[in-house]
């Protein structure tokens, strides 16, 4: 899929919800991945962790590319790492859609922003709760996708950070409506209204799926949900 098709697929097709598979059963993901297709997931965000930009480690590459082949779901990198540019390359070749790497993690982003897209990726740029829009203003009309983190990167379970609402509300002022805004950290029945009003197109949501046993019922509520949101009845 080309960039363009993908940013399409991710704006056309908003609300989406993005199951983060930091919660998932890694012992079964074939399944993991079927009973989410079968609930009408559309997006999967994979969450790479390196224990030093986040005290904590998940997956890398590897394990994406081994997963690209059961699915041709749209893959939404979160790069939780430092120095992503010594990586991209992995990234890219384990079938990546959208590669999403922290501010915080890069002196300037705009030169890593350029050389995800001209690789035909959608490139996203994250910020923590404590980094200020301000931060990425600069870099705003490079990026493709900005990932609002509504909680401190590195785990799931936590709970939501009201500070993202005012966030993506100014950043959505700022880039406009081209822009593919997600928000990840704490997105669940109680939160996702407050998000979707505040402009998100992308709900990342890891503990408010994978501790439930219905896949289907947990996505289907919260994307009515985001939906009511955007357009009350
Ligand atoms: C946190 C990760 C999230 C996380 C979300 O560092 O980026 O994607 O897994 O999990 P919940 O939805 O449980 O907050
Ligand atoms: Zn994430």
């Amino acid at each position: 899929m080309s960039r363009q098709a993908i940013i399409d697929r991710l704006k056309l097709g908003r609300p989406l919800i993005a199951p983060s598979m930091l919660q998932c059963d890694f012992g079964n993901l074939h399944r993991e991945v079927e009973l989410l297709e079968t609930a009408g997931v559309k997006v999967l965000h994979l969450d790479v962790m390196d224990g030093h930009f986040v005290p904590n480690l998940s997956y890398g590459a590897v394990v994406i590319e081994r997963l690209r082949e059961l699915t041709s779901l749209v893959f939404d990198a979160h790069l939780m790492i430092s120095d992503p540019e010594k990586y991209l390359d992995d990234f890219l070749k384990a079938g990546c859609d959208t590669i999403t790497f922290h501010i915080e993690a890069v002196s300037n982003p705009i030169p890593l922003l350029q050389q995800i897209k001209d690789a035909g990726v959608v490139a996203g740029l994250a910020l923590n709760p404590g980094t200020k829009v301000k931060e990425i203003e600069k870099a705003l009309p490079e990026c493709d996708l900005v990932l609002v983190m509504s909680v401190e990167p590195g785990f799931g379970g936590q709970a939501f950070m009201p500070i993202a609402i005012e966030k993506l509300q100014q950043i959505r002022d700022i880039a406009g409506e081209k822009l593919i805004l997600s928000v990840d950290g704490g997105i669940g029945p109680k939160t996702i209204q407050k998000v979707a009003g505040a402009g998100a197109d992308l709900f990342v949501a890891g503990s408010s799926i994978f501790n439930q046993d219905d896949y289907r019922q947990a996505v289907s509520e919260m994307s009515l949900l985001a939906q009511s949101a955007v357009s009350p009845a």
